[in-house]
Parts: structure tokens; sequence; C-alpha cells
């Protein structure tokens, strides 16, 4: 059929009539809201290149998390500023790190909350590295026992969710292993299993304080040209036990999240990371684009790609608009 007995048009005429035959929603239940925990009392501390991002402490936490979940906001993902940092990540499976006290605070006082934490060693380790390193190499399988510590660590404290990060080999598989022989086997993994080696984690590295100190994460994180690699690392991480997987980051790579949601049936989360939610505020700030606008365009393709989750910093701004 074609025009004029066809006219697209016809369907856009008024916003309910757009509204009845549009095809993706965005709703407050596919979000993941990420915070940075923090040593101290009363501390949030804004992130320089992320405006509206905090480094929070446990007490300022809960206050952000209750306000989370007021808007309707089912998790939130934690990341851990620890007090000191050193060659193995200690503070990352100690049982009073930062995220290990964040969580027993969060359970206790947000009980409803599903609270995410994020298994990895990076920012940890006083070489900034997602593992072991010797020499100048990050080492595969001596770094799958201390992740498993952390994520059963984490667990323990009474994590609803564990989210490995650090793309080494064979994880997933470790973490769930450890997770079972400790009696967690209800606790399910959402695995990072297509991360690529992106620059557009710049600003979470300020956040987190976990730049790299040598070199890069090429060795570990995926090369930003391969999609069919995507596809193995997400079957992998499926086969040895993840319960969802992400594609991250999620605007450059919506093709990505379009072929996992394809080709896979479990759920796909995708994660707006800081480099993507700093583009957007720094071109709000010199009004060059329309934030509220560019902000729920972003977050609907990301999820016409495909993706059930998203984890952003815009969270609660989104929320906020999608009230009814
Ligand atoms: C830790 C981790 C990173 C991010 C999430 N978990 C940083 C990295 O891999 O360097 C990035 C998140 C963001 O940029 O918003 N491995």
């Amino acid at each position: 059929m074609s025009f004029p007995q066809s006219r697209p048009r016809r369907l856009r005429q008024s916003p309910l009539l757009r509204k009845m035959v549009q095809e993706t929603a965005l709703s407050v239940e596919n979000l993941i809201c990420p915070l940075f925990v923090t040593h101290g009392k009363g501390v949030r501390k804004e992130i320089a290149s992320m405006p509206g991002t905090y480094q929070l402490s446990i007490d300022s936490l809960i206050k952000e998390s209750q306000e989370i979940l007021n808007l309707g906001i089912p998790a939130v993902i934690l990341f851990g500023i620890p007090r000191k940092k050193d060659g193995r990540g200690s503070e990352a499976y100690s049982p009073t790190g930062i995220i290990q006290q964040a969580v027993t605070a969060l359970k206790d006082r947000v009980p409803d909350l599903v609270v995410i934490t994020d298994v990895c060693l990076c920012e940890y380790t006083n070489h900034g590295h997602c593992g072991v390193v010797k020499g100048n190499r990050v080492l595969n399988d001596p770094t799958l026992e201390l992740l498993a510590r952390e994520a059963v660590s984490h667990a323990k404290a009474g994590a609803d969710l564990v989210a490995p990060s650090d793309m080494m080999d064979g994880r997933v598989q470790a973490i769930r292993s450890a997770l079972d022989r400790e009696g967690f086997e209800m606790t399910p993994i959402l695995s990072y299993a297509a991360k690529y080696a992106s620059a557009f984690y710049g600003p979470f590295r300020e956040a987190a304080d976990s730049m790299p100190q040598f070199g890069d994460r090429k060795s570990y994180q995926m090369d930003p040209p391969n999609v069919r690699e995507a596809l193995r690392e997400v079957a992998m991480d499926i086969d040895e036990g993840a319960d969802i997987v992400m594609v991250k980051p999620a605007l450059p790579y919506l093709d990505v999240i379009y072929r996992v949601r394809s080709a896979f049936n479990v759920p796909v989360a995708a994660y707006h990371v800081s480099g993507e939610y700093a583009m957007l505020k720094a071109a709000a700030r010199l009004k060059w684009l329309d934030e509220n606008r560019v902000m729920m365009e972003t977050l609907t393709s990301i999820r016409r790609a495909g993706a059930d989750l998203i984890l952003t910093y815009y969270a609660k701004d989104a929320a906020r608009l999608l009230r009814p």
C-alpha cells in the first residue's frame, strides 16, 4: 500500500492517538540507580563531571535510597570508595568493607529496595586494575578467587543481586559455585557480560577513584568494533549461571543490545554510563539541548533496542517525569 491510500500521519494527529500506537514504553520499573558509597558521616559530595550524582556516606545513602524507592525506582547498584587501597583490593571482600556496611544498613532501613552490588576490584586496588597484577599483566585465574570472596561477602551482608563487572574469564562460574557452596543458591547474578573498553567510563573513574595507574583495560574489556564476540561472551555467561546479562555502554552499542536481545531469552540490562550522562549534562548546561527531552529519548531508545533494565544516573529525573 502506498500514498495516497497510506498516510502514516493519520495516526500522529493527537497526543492520545500517538500514545495508543506507541510501540515502546519506558517505565520506572525498568530503572536501576547507581550510587557511590564512601566512609564518613553526612557526606554528600557532588562529582564534578557528573552533576546531580554524589559520593554518599551511609547515612546520606539511606536518605537517598528512601527517596529513590518513593519515586518508584525498584533498585540501586552500589559502588564503594574504600578508605585504603592495596595490591589485592582487600576492602572489596572484607566483612567490614564499605559496601558490606552499606548493604547491611540499607537492608535494615530500606528493606523493600532491591540492592545490587558491583563486584570488581578496581575501586579497591592501588594499581586500579580489576584483577591481581603481576608485572604489567592482569592475571585471570588468581583473580577469580577474590571475586568469589567479594560476591559471597556481599551476599552475606544481604545483597539481593551481585553484578560482576571485571570481565575476567570464568568469573560467573566461580561466583556461582562460591555462592551455592555458602548457601546463597537463590542470589541472582547480573553479569556485565558484554562490557567494552570504552572511553565513556571517564567520569566514573573520577567518581570511584578507579583510574588504572598503568596501561588500560583493553586486555580484559571488549574491543569496541566487535559484536560476534559479545554474543560469545553472553552465551558463556548464561552457561556459567548468569541470570541477567548486561551490555555496557548503552547508546553507542544499541546494535549489541539488539543482537543480544534477539539471540537470548534471559533479561537484558544496559548501562547508560557516566560519559553518556556527562555529555547530555554538559550540552544541557550550555543550553544546546533540552535535557528532559534528550534524556527521555535516550532512555526510550535503549528500551527500543531491547533492554529490559537500564542502569542510569538519570533514574530519579526520569522517574519524576514518568510519574502519572
Ligand atoms: C568497575 C566499573 C566501571 C564502571 C562500572 N563498573 C569502570 C570501569 O570499568 O573502568 C563504569 C560505569 C560508568 O562509567 O558509569 N569495573
